[in-house]
């Protein structure tokens, strides 16, 4: 089937941690489908006119979250967005799955090794205010791969997989 001829019946939400790739594995796959793509941590910060790591500084992580909260709210009411990249810790709380389920979504964990994931952190660390060092990093990542496995579907990632390379095979692969 060519790609034009796939179309979404249910909006596809990516979660996963952080350096995964979820932002931009999705907006190639919006691309790919020629449909609007969402990129939750963008929308708050064009919402907020701050960045994550400005909003989590001054005003604590409690504070991020619910303000991450109201923005998939509001996410997942478009109509015409269709693909929804969340942040790494949307997904950990249970009020954002249940909001999530409701919506019938498609939810996909991108998975890859924690030293994938960590290579891309450190070439942005001070964009992730709630990261401090790599033993932290590794906790949470260990952590939290128990709430990433409640998604509908998993992809792995191997580390020399392009971008493009992985959107077009979900593509392959789910729809
Ligand atoms: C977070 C991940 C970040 C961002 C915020 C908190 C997390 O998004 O939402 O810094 O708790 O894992 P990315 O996964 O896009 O880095």
């Amino acid at each position: 089937m060519s790609v034009q001829k796939k179309s979404l019946t249910q909006p596809v939400v990516f979660t996963g941690f952080m350096g995964v790739g979820k932002s931009t594995v999705a907006r190639h796959l919006g691309y790919l489908l020629k449909t609007k793509m969402i990129d939750l941590d963008r929308f708050i910060e064009e919402t907020e006119r701050r960045t994550i790591k400005d909003i989590v500084e001054r005003d604590g992580e409690p504070f991020f979250r619910k303000i991450e909260n109201d923005a998939l709210k509001i996410a997942l009411s478009s109509d015409d967005a269709k693909i929804i990249s969340l942040g790494g810790g949307t997904w950990t709380l249970e009020r954002n799955r249940k909001m999530i389920r409701e919506k019938k979504c498609l939810t996909v964990w991108l998975n890859a090794p924690f030293e994938h994931c960590w290579r891309n952190i450190r070439r942005s660390k001070n964009k992730r205010p709630l990261l401090q060092d790599k033993a932290g990093a590794r906790r949470l990542y260990d952590d939290r791969q128990k709430l990433y496995c409640l998604a509908d579907w998993h992809f792995v990632i191997h580390p020399d997989q392009n971008s493009l390379d992985v959107a077009r095979q979900i593509l392959e692969e789910i729809f």
